[in-house]
């Protein structure tokens, strides 16, 4: 069966392709691609949401010295891996406040992997779909990420709560929803000390409450 290796050539020939293959792969382990974290739109959304509420992480508070609301008041102030540890511990996050989901943990421990830079992001520019727009399947992740640390039933900041979809729907009846996302003038501008929702998130809020806020 195996006459073809009893030829001289034929084994180095085998002998040689062996190597390439165990060399390649060791390659393609060493180089295996790993998307970046972009800062601006991963990163400072957990932050916003869950460290930099009144009283906690921000400019003007400025707990335990840290200033989580921008990404030069976290160049300033953070103690890099002390923190990611401490968070990792489960030790931030007073009784009262929305601890950090295992994703968020998971891209904040990819931003310490590369360094905690601004990172790559272009590849987030996808189209924006807004067709079939529920609450389960395009509300509530926006919300998830980037307002419930601070609007929830135990915590509802304003008097308002987004962690589930009947108060949710209560705060888009209001109308204060829509001004408060688009920073209108007459409303507070949210996220609280945030950056702005992108324009495919505002779009998507706004077409739900156009199609009468469908769970
Ligand atoms: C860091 C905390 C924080 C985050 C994050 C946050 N909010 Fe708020 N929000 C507040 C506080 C505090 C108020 C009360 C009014 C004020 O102080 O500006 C408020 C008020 C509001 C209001 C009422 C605004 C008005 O003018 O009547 C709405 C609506 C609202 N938030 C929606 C959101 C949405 C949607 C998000 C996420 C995209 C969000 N908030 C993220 C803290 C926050």
């Amino acid at each position: 069966m195996f006459h073809f290796l009893q030829n001289q050539k034929s084994r180095i020939l085998v002998a040689i392709l062996i190597i390439i293959s165990v060399i390649t792969s060791y390659e393609c382990r060493k180089d295996k691609y790993v998307v970046p974290v972009c800062y601006d739109t991963d990163v400072q959304p957990i932050l916003t949401n869950k460290c930099s509420m009144s009283g906690c992480h921000n400019s003007v508070d400025k707990a335990a010295g840290l200033d989580l609301s921008s990404y030069a008041g976290v160049q300033a102030s953070f103690k890099k891996d002390e923190i990611l540890e401490s968070i990792n511990k489960g030790k931030m996050h007073p009784a009262g406040y929305q601890s950090l989901t295992s994703n968020e943990k998971q891209i904040l421990a990819r931003w310490a992997a590369q360094g905690y830079t601004k990172g790559e992001c272009s590849l987030n520019s996808v189209a924006c779909d807004t067709t079939n727009v529920t609450y389960t399947n395009s509300i509530k992740v926006i919300f998830d990420n980037n307002c419930t640390g601070c609007h929830n039933a135990s915590n509802p900041s304003g008097g308002w709560a987004l962690d589930t979809y009947n108060s949710s729907k209560t705060c888009a009846q209001s109308g204060r929803l829509l001004g408060a996302v688009k920073w209108l003038s007459g409303y507070s501008a949210m996220p609280k000390g945030g950056n702005k929702l992108s324009d495919c998130d505002i779009a998507k809020i706004q077409k739900w409450i156009n199609v009468g806020m469908p769970n």
